[in-house]
């Protein structure tokens, strides 16, 4: 199982690269929002720049900004062309339910590797993994792989529970193993506390994307500062002695 970093914050991407838990990174406007990205849509490329350079050949997902179809065709045309490792992060559909499916068949087709997203169903997800592979297979010599499909699960859990967004994700990846889906990955999203962390890496999700304040909750043992306070003590005291 992966992780991705749920951030646009260069330092914590750092971190978590120099400690070896970050195999890519992903962010919207709210995340570049939060993390005081500013100047508009060209400090959203600069910021995207940097850490897709920082962590390649990982993938960085930058997300469109409209919901228009043209002007996502063309933000995501641009953004593909910032880096190699970039994914374009599309909404499955507008904020009225209108598809975005079309567009993102015409991307994969064009070569544009695709992070469909804010998805909460598992029908959802199982029609836009149909859109991506009907792109890869229109031109499949451009074809850049992996595409993501992204789970929302702790929004999920926030209407039916932190055991429906297991289900969801158990089942989409049973789907995407039985149908042979190649090129395709499931991300888990929203994830939200330590114990999100630990209930759905057991989904077979392939990969968990995790703000960096839950990755490093997640360090945390109940008894472990103690337990090495304790050695500590000990191994001076023996020290002590044997001088
Ligand atoms: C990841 O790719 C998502 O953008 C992120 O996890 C969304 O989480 P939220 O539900 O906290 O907005």
């Amino acid at each position: 199982m992966k992780i991705f970093i749920d951030s646009a914050d260069t330092e914590e991407v750092k971190k978590y690269l120099s400690a070896g838990l970050c195999d890519g990174v992903t962010t919207n406007p709210t995340i570049c929002l939060k993390c005081g990205v500013a100047g508009g849509m060209e400090g959203i490329k600069r910021r995207t720049i940097q850490i897709a350079k920082l962590i390649e050949p990982r993938p960085m997902s930058v997300e469109v900004t409209s919901e228009n179809p043209e002007e996502i065709l063309q933000q995501a045309r641009d953004y593909a062309k910032l880096a190699e490792n970039i994914a374009v992060k599309i909404t499955i559909t507008d904020r009225e339910g209108k598809s975005f499916l079309p567009v993102i068949q015409k991307l994969v087709s064009e070569g544009v590797r695709v992070n469909v997203t804010a998805m909460t169903t598992f029908n959802q997800a199982i029609l836009a993994a149909k859109a991506i592979k009907s792109g890869m297979e229109a031109n499949p010599e451009k074809a850049k792989t992996p595409h993501f499909i992204s789970i929302f699960a702790g929004r999920i859990s926030e209407e039916q529970g932190v055991e429906r967004a297991f289900n969801v994700l158990k089942e989409l990846r049973n789907w995407l193993d039985f149908h042979q889906y190649k090129g395709i990955e499931i991300i888990v999203g929203s994830v939200r506390t330590p114990e999100n962390v630990e209930y759905w890496s057991r989904t077979g999700a392939h990969i968990l994307t995790i703000p960096p304040e839950v990755i490093a909750k997640s360090l945390l043992g109940a008894r472990t500062k103690e337990t090495v306070a304790q050695f500590i003590n000990d191994a001076k005291k023996s020290m002590e002695e044997l001088a």
